[in-house]
């Protein structure tokens, strides 16, 4: 295995940045399967340190198998191509390692423990060091969380347990935050609540991916875009231009 991935930053970076340093996170030409099925159809996107990316495309484009892929979780498996994170290869890692080398995972599900406390969950996060952003940070950020911080998870709204599911990645000491669809299924008014904090998650410059069927909200908090269309990417550049161009957001976003 080489050092370094074998291709060099293709997006238009200007100059300053390190001569043709690989990105922060680096995915090259991935494919994934889940088992014959080919959805991952080797995609590529790098993202620059501090950078939100929005990774968006119709439903069923394959931007939850993309995160997965990345996340190293087994299914789908990757059969080629390379991921990296901050020099290190993550694609011969297995979840964990992924997890341990920096990847924090918000599922779509948010996968709060059951018969456990909001603290708890946070705790729990805590266990391996090295250790992130401290619980009291976290209520700072969601207020909610604090105010509930002895009730179980399980049993608060889905906008709280959104929160939980964020404030749970960011107790852990994460390179790289992949959001799946944070507003989904969630009332305005609580999809505007979790907008704010990610837009303060944003000002702490936490490298971030964002998957949002909501596309206007996640490219109004996104640096660049990368769309993506049964599994290939159509498009990689600036959020601003997606959001002034009507004919792209209409043929991948149906918006
Ligand atoms: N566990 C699975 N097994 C088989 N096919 C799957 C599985 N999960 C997703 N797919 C298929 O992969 C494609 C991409 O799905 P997904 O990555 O969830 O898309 P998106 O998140 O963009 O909506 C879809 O055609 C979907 O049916
Ligand atoms: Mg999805």
């Amino acid at each position: 295995m080489n050092a370094e991935p074998k291709f060099k930053s293709s997006d238009n970076m200007n100059a300053s940045h390190a001569q043709n340093a690989p990105a922060f996170c680096s995915v090259w030409d991935i494919h994934a399967y889940y088992g014959e099925s080919y959805i991952v159809q080797g995609v590529s996107l790098n993202i620059h340190e501090g950078e939100i990316l929005a990774l968006l495309g119709r439903n069923g484009a394959g931007k939850t198998s993309t995160l997965r892929a990345i996340a190293r979780l087994g299914n789908p498996t990757l059969k080629h191509g390379e991921i990296w994170l901050d020099h290190q290869p993550l694609h011969n890692m297995q979840s964990y390692e992924a997890s341990q080398a920096g990847i924090g995972l918000v599922p779509e599900d948010r996968r709060i423990i059951q018969g456990l406390t909001v603290e708890e969950n946070l705790q729990l996060a805590q266990i391996e060091k090295p250790i992130g952003w401290s619980i009291d940070r976290i209520y700072e950020l969601f207020p909610r969380l604090g105010e509930r911080r002895k009730q179980e998870g399980t049993t608060l709204s889905g906008g709280e347990q959104q929160m939980l599911a964020i404030g749970r990645a960011l107790a852990r000491d994460i390179k790289l935050l992949l959001l799946d669809e944070p507003y989904e299924g969630l009332a305005p008014v609580i999809v505007q609540e979790i907008e704010k904090t990610l837009h303060l998650i944003r000002e702490q410059g936490i490298t971030t991916i964002i998957v949002e069927q909501n596309a206007i909200a996640a490219l109004n908090l996104a640096d660049r875009s990368v769309i993506l269309d049964t599994g290939q990417v159509v498009y990689d550049g600036t959020a601003k231009e997606v959001l002034e161009n009507e004919e792209l957001r209409h043929e991948y976003l149906a918006i």
